[in-house]
């Protein structure tokens, strides 16, 4: 492992911009109302900041259809603008990337427009089409966000493909004028001093040739395109091909969205002697509270699943030199508070402070997401009107009409897995709509805001932000927590996650008590009868005896022991 490369022991933090903060009372979080912002980021102490989509879009899909890739959504502001921001950021010893969206563009660009011209248009080939007449769909792949992945244009007699919405059709990444093309978007950025990119989607690029129909899964809630897409037979030729056009010439980080893939695809994405990303999403943790019927269900995860996800990811990454990502949300996901932890009683901020703790300690480049480190929650909205999102509307309307699934029920499932639970406004003040607008908000504020905000936290040294604080110093101080081996412990044990961290002359003990009740764990052997210094913890009543310790409820403790 290169241990200089910067990103290894960087904390990154997700902003999503329409909901961060708005500099100009339109509702709409903007780039200006980021830069004023910039300096609560610094004193959280984070390295890197990630964007989500601010380009120029008709905004079907929140950014992630994009009509221009050089220019600036107007109502996140302007090219100046972002270049202040960037400029505020850098000066900040901070650093930025940008989300990069090239598996679609919006059904709104010019590519996309000349396209469906004509078969002859020059713009034809950058696009997926199949022959076909309105009858027959090529195959059965079911979108994302509902429906069929294919649409037929009269003009031209064929279907095109969109494994999300129909306004975000699939590039052609086999067109090698796609390929250059985007990659004079990614120059375009990193000239201007961009330092890196979360990939969208990106193991998703490369289609298999046969189109094949792709097995019923999820009672074909969605994704079923999957099957023919995920990891396609191209995808490393093609990161391989990026990283050598573009990637390598600039000191960067990247990483890569990577639905539906495995340790072992992950491996040949993030070996760091194959020259493809530094890091990906996985998305393993997220599935285990998954039904029949896919996210939208009431099922919660298991403690004992759960570590053996972070298992074997942690092992697997270390032995195939790549590297980890480790995140409880992001823009896509429910609040972790509300899904693996406890968000509303008397344990909210220990439980914050636990998953912190857990996560924090295992190797990977860790990212929060806005409001993470304030232990922001879902949001119960009464009506589906007050949702927003384009897949919680079409999961409604399928659990409803299709599945015949009760109103009492969808609505249970919207409140626990909804995207717009990560999306409401960031909560700054305990004021009118939480500090952030003095307009109307896109999407309504949690109601929570007057006790949970980021003004509250700054002024209580024991808030879950200082938590946040200290678990990043952690990670700029302790070696250890970016190269030490990781060892878990009492895999099957449902209340505690406990693990190790070891290198040469230091053990970590790390330990986080997922349950209301308290739990003992006994060390092993590697650390028994050992001196040992406690590292950080959420708790004063944490009772440590010689070769235990007892935990109260959602209690969490990282211990420190010298081995030679
Ligand atoms: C990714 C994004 C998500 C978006 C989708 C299509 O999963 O994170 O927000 O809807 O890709 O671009
Ligand atoms: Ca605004």
């Amino acid at each position: 492992m290169n241990e200089a490369e910067w990103w290894r022991d960087s904390v990154v933090y997700q902003i999503y911009p329409k909901s961060f903060n708005d500099s100009n009372g339109d509702g709409i979080g903007d780039i200006r109302g980021i830069i004023e912002k910039l300096d609560y980021l610094k004193q959280l102490g984070v390295d890197v900041i990630w964007l989500n989509p601010i380009y120029q879009s008709p905004q079907v899909d929140n950014g992630y259809d994009i009509s221009n890739y050089r220019e600036i959504a107007p109502q996140f502001g302007t090219l100046t603008d972002f270049i202040s921001l960037l400029d505020a950021v850098h000066q900040r010893h901070m650093r930025l990337i940008l989300d990069l969206v090239v598996n679609h563009t919006s059904s709104e660009h010019p590519w996309f427009k000349a396209a469906k011209q004509s078969k002859n248009n020059q713009y034809h080939d950058y696009y997926i089409w199949k022959n076909g007449n309105k009858q027959q769909l090529p195959n059965n792949w079911g979108s994302s966000f509902g429906g069929s992945t294919w649409e037929y244009v009269d003009q031209v007699g064929q279907y095109y493909l969109h494994l999300f919405a129909k306004q975000q059709p699939d590039l052609n990444w086999e067109n090698p004028k796609v390929r250059q093309d985007v990659y004079e978007i990614m120059r375009f950025w990193l000239n201007k001093g961009v330092d890196g990119f979360r990939m969208d989607v990106i193991s998703l690029l490369s289609k298999k040739p046969t189109y094949p129909d792709g097995p019923i899964i999820q009672n074909k809630a969605y994704g079923s395109y999957y099957y023919g897409a995920a990891n396609g037979p191209k995808i490393h030729d093609y990161l391989r091909e990026m990283n050598q056009q573009v990637l390598s010439h600039y000191d960067i980080m990247t990483v890569g969205e990577t639905p539906h893939t495995s340790v072992i695809e992950a491996e040949k994405y993030t070996d760091e002697r194959r020259n493809e990303l530094n890091m990906v999403f996985h998305f393993d943790h997220m599935h285990l509270d998954y039904d029949e019927n896919g996210k939208f269900s009431t099922k919660r995860f298991k403690l004992s699943e759960l570590k053996q996800v972070f298992n074997k990811w942690q092992l697997g990454m270390a032995k195939h030199h790549g590297w980890n990502s480790l995140y409880w949300s992001n823009h896509d996901q429910a609040r972790p508070l509300t899904r693996f932890g406890v968000d509303d009683t008397k344990f909210r901020i220990k439980s914050a402070k636990m998953l912190a703790t857990v996560l924090h300690f295992q190797q990977g480049t860790p990212f929060i997401y806005q409001g993470e480190e304030l232990g922001m929650t879902n949001a119960k909205f009464t009506s589906i009107d007050d949702y927003q999102d384009i897949e919680t509307h079409n999961i409604y309307q399928d659990f409803i009409n299709h599945k015949h699934l009760s109103k009492e029920y969808t609505m249970k499932t919207i409140y626990l897995k909804s995207r717009d639970n990560a999306r409401t406004p960031m909560q700054w003040t305990n004021g009118h709509n939480a500090g952030f607008t003095i307009g109307k908000p896109w999407l309504s504020v949690n109601p929570n805001y007057t006790r949970i905000n980021v003004e509250q936290a700054l002024n209580d040294k024991k808030s879950i932000f200082y938590y946040y604080q200290r678990l990043i110093k952690l990670r700029h101080s302790l070696p250890i927590m970016t190269t030490g081996d990781f060892e878990l412990l009492d895999p099957d044990n449902e209340q505690v996650f406990s693990y190790l961290r070891r290198n040469q002359e230091q053990i970590l003990l790390i330990a986080g008590n997922f349950s209301g009740k308290s739990a003992q764990v006994i060390f092993p052997t590697a650390v028994q009868n050992r001196s040992c210094k406690q590292i950080i913890s959420n708790d004063n009543h944490i009772i440590k005896n010689d070769n235990s310790v007892v935990l109260p409820a959602y209690g969490a403790v990282v211990y420190s022991f010298n081995v030679n």
